[in-house]
């Protein structure tokens, strides 16, 4: 009997087919994100669960009576949206899929850098909405990235890949933040200690760092206060590590310059005030979203469910 595992997303067409052959599922036709019964009648059903970034799979839902889950896979790297400390205490394989979104994410990192820089998004903007008055020399200037200073939070896959693209692409100089030593850079790169130093030196600062109970609230208000006023930030991160409130009001005060941001706290609801601003580009947690990569992580997802139920060592086991 082939085992049975619940999707809890629409997939991508090759990794819905490639899962049919291997598994008895079911897929969410409609894709509309499961809420806490289905979550809960998921963990009943099911002996495996493909999930992601909007199941929000707490301790109640692990601790589903008459559980039958034993690994929860997620689509993604991120693995916040579960409660890995429960997950562990029941014995509840997780699986993320690492690796495969790096570059993409740096792409999306590199847009926004772009964008925040260059008042790109507000400018296109401007243009749709028939509120371009011409060609002017010192209207919607922005600034050269060439020998600027960027900060990068977090010096993981994605960290370094940002770094790397900011130094060698655009000829940015490098600070990183990182809790663990970093080593085997293939770039200039100096290290900043006291995270406090990084954010007061840097031109752009982007965040890199997991989400979790440890860095919640990361950048804190009176972090944020530590960043220069002609500064960028930018986070392709999770949204719940800065905290957002505080952000939109420096902001809005003009005491950051702008803002790139593809991560919220409470997603798919981005705070009115954060809308409103002209010096932010804000995009739909997309960090990942092409299809070469959302196909890879699907396939990584299938082939960490297969190991476990195949017995064989688990490519990308969480906990
Ligand atoms: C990730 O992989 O963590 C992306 O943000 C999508 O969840």
């Amino acid at each position: 009997m082939k085992p049975k595992i619940i999707v809890t997303r629409k997939l991508p067409d090759s990794v819905e087919e490639k899962l049919k052959e291997l598994f008895l599922v079911s897929f969410n036709k409609n894709d509309l994100s499961f809420d806490r019964e289905k979550l809960l009648e998921a963990m009943k059903q099911a002996d495996g669960i493909l999930c992601t970034v909007s199941d929000k799979i707490g301790k109640e839902i692990l601790e589903a009576s008459n559980r039958r889950v034993k690994i929860i896979a997620n689509f993604g790297v991120g693995v916040d949206n579960i409660d890995l400390e429960t997950a562990k205490e029941n014995k509840i394989i997780v699986t993320n899929t690492p690796d495969v979104l790096t570059e993409a994410t740096v792409d999306i990192a590199t847009l926004l850098l772009l964008s925040v820089t260059r008042k790109a998004f507000y400018s296109e903007m401007m243009v749709r909405l028939g509120k371009w008055s011409g060609f002017s020399l010192v209207n919607n200037l922005g600034i050269d990235l060439r020998g600027k200073t960027i900060g990068i939070i977090g010096m993981g896959r994605i960290g370094r890949s940002f770094a790397k693209r900011a130094n060698q692409a655009f000829g940015m100089k490098v600070l990183y933040f990182n809790r663990s030593p970093v080593t085997d850079l293939e770039f200039e790169a100096n290290v900043r200690f006291d995270l406090d130093k990084l954010l007061e030196e840097s031109d752009v600062i982007s965040v890199h760092i997991s989400s979790g109970k440890d860095n919640k609230n990361f950048l804190s208000k009176n972090r944020l206060r530590k960043i220069s006023k002609s500064a960028f930030f930018i986070n392709t991160s999770r949204g719940d590590i800065v905290d957002e409130e505080a952000l939109t009001t420096l902001l809005y005060n003009r005491e950051i310059a702008g803002a790139g941001l593809d991560v919220y706290i409470n997603e798919p609801n981005v705070p009115d005030n954060l809308r409103a601003l002209p010096n932010v580009t804000l995009l739909p947690h997309i960090g990942s979203a092409t299809i070469e990569t959302r196909e890879k992580m699907g396939m990584l997802a299938l082939s960490n469910l297969l190991a476990f139920f195949n017995k064989t060592e688990i490519p990308n086991r969480v906990i």
